[in-house]
């Protein structure tokens, strides 16, 4: 599928997402975004935007090795990572406990479509611009009012970020969940 997409900004139904994503949606080895890696220092300025700090909690949708939930634990952040792929899990498990943060450095294998957020005070990703597309709704149901979502390299088609930077390669978004149902709090009021 195309970046382009973003530039239409339809919000999509559960039915129309569900017929997007296919059949093996959800199934291990099924993966609606490819593993990439996001560079450490990246890692820390999308934690610096989200204003991650001790207790702060965060969850990573597709979390990958757990560098960026290591990294939210490490700053004292309770943080959990989800990613469809085992090994990946278990890898992030072992580094989790190799750096001493396995407390507040948690993983789980699963479908992100499925994890609940309504515990989140930050959610993390990086993906891929139609899967944004994909998670807009579920963030803009679940999350509670002043959340922030940070996403390395892709937007959001429907929201406008209360902020944006570019490092290197990568270009950064934060959004900031608005005190009403389904709102996006605007940049001039952060
Ligand atoms: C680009 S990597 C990001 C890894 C890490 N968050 C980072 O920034 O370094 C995307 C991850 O999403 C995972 N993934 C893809 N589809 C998923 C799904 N439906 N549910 C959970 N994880 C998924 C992949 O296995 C991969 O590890």
């Amino acid at each position: 599928m195309d970046e382009a997409e973003d530039a239409n900004p339809a919000v999509l139904s559960p039915a129309q997402i569900a017929a997007e994503r296919g059949p093996f949606a959800g199934m291990q080895g099924h993966l609606d975004a490819p593993y990439r890696e996001t560079p450490p220092a990246v890692v820390e300025r999308m934690l610096d935007l989200a204003q991650v700090g001790a207790g702060t909690r965060l969850i990573d949708l597709g979390c990958g090795d757990g560098r960026i939930v290591i990294a939210a634990a490490r700053r004292g952040a309770v943080a959990h990572g989800i990613d469809i792929d085992p090994a990946w899990v278990a890898e992030a498990q072992s580094s989790a406990q190799g750096a001493g943060v396995a407390a507040r450095a948690t993983f789980a294998q699963g479908d992100m479509f499925a994890a609940a957020l309504g515990e989140a005070e930050v959610v993390t990703l990086f993906l891929l611009g139609h899967v944004n597309r994909w998670l807009e709704g579920k963030l803009q149901r679940e999350l509670p009012p002043g959340a922030r979502v940070v996403s390395h390299q892709y937007g959001m088609p429907n929201w406008q970020p209360a902020a944006t930077e570019q490092i290197g390669q990568a270009t950064l978004y934060l959004w900031i969940k608005g005190d009403e149902p389904g709102s996006a709090r605007p940049a001039d009021r952060n």
